[in-house]
C-alpha cells in the first residue's frame, strides 16, 4: 500500500513515539505506523476538510477511526498536545517552513520536501536543528531527500547545505549531470560551483 519515499519516511520513526503526521492527505503513513506496530500513538492533520474526508474513509477502511486521530489544522494552529516528533512530507519548503514557525515545535522531526532543500537545511540548521540521517530515494524516476531531525546544534559545510548528507553517489552523479545539462543552456556561473561542489563529494565516497 505504501509508496517507496512514504515506507523510507515510516523506516525512521522510532518505535512508540507519539507522532503527528502534518499534512496527512489519504492517512496512508498514519495507517502504517499502526497497522505496523511502529505507534500506535497518532495524529493525523491535514488544511483540508475535503482530504481529511477521504483520510477519514481510510481509517475507515482499516478500523482505525477511534484509533487515529484527525485534526484539521494548517499546520500546527489546531494542535494543542506535544509530541515526539512530527512528519511533514510531500509539500514544498517555503510552505514547510511557514509550518514551522511556532514557538514550541518537537524535539524530532522527519521532512521530506519536494523542492529548494538547500533553502530548507539551511532554514532548520538556524533553528538548530541538526541531521540525524538523511535518506535520498529514488520513485518513477524522482528522487526524494528524506532528513531526519533532532533539536540541537551542527555546523554544516556548503556542501552538506546544497547537496545534504545521504552519501548517496547515484544522486550525486544524477545531480552533476543536471548541473552540467542546465550550465551548458544557461550558462550560469552558479552551475559550474555546484559541478565543483559535486565533483569533490563524489571523488570523496569513490576514493
Ligand atoms: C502532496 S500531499 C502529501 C501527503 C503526504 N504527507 C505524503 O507525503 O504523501 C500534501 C498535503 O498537505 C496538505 N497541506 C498543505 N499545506 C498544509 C498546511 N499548511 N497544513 C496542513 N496540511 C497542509 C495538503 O492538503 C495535502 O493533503
Amino acid at each position: 500500500m505504501l509508496s517507496k519515499r512514504l515506507k523510507a519516511i515510516a523506516d525512521l520513526v522510532p518505535l512508540n513515539a507519539k507522532v503527528i503526521d502534518i499534512g496527512t492527505d489519504h492517512a496512508y503513513l498514519p495507517i502504517y505506523l499502526y497497522l505496523n506496530d511502529i505507534t500506535k500513538d497518532i495524529t493525523a492533520t491535514d488544511i483540508s476538510q475535503n482530504v481529511l474526508n477521504g483520510s477519514l474513509n481510510n481509517l475507515e477502511k482499516y478500523g482505525l477511526k477511534e484509533k487515529i486521530k484527525l485534526i484539521k489544522s494548517d499546520g500546527f494552529k489546531n494542535v494543542f498536545e506535544a509530541y515526539d516528533l512530527a512528519i511533514i512530507a510531500g509539500m514544498g519548503t517555503r510552505t514547510i517552513i511557514d509550518i514551522l514557525k511556532i514557538k514550541q515545535l518537537p524535539k524530532e522531526l522527519i521532512i521530506q520536501s519536494n523542492n529548494e532543500l538547500n533553502v530548507l537545511r539551511e532554514f532548520m540548521n538556524k533553528l538548530d536543528y541538526k541531521i540525524i540521517s538523511e535518506v535520498v530515494i529514488k520513485e518513477k524516476n524522482i528522487y526524494y531527500s528524506i532528513i531526519y531531525y533532532k533539536k540541537g546544534k551542527e555546523k554544516l559545510a556548503k556542501h552538506e547545505v546544497l547537496f545534504g548528507k545521504s552519501n548517496n553517489l547515484e544522486y550525486y552523479k544524477f545531480l552533476y549531470d543536471k548541473y552540467e545539462n542546465l550550465y551548458k543552456k544557461s550558462k550560469q556561473m552558479i552551475y559550474l560551483d555546484y559541478k565543483k561542489v559535486l565533483n569533490e563529494i563524489i571523488g570523496k565516497i569513490q576514493d
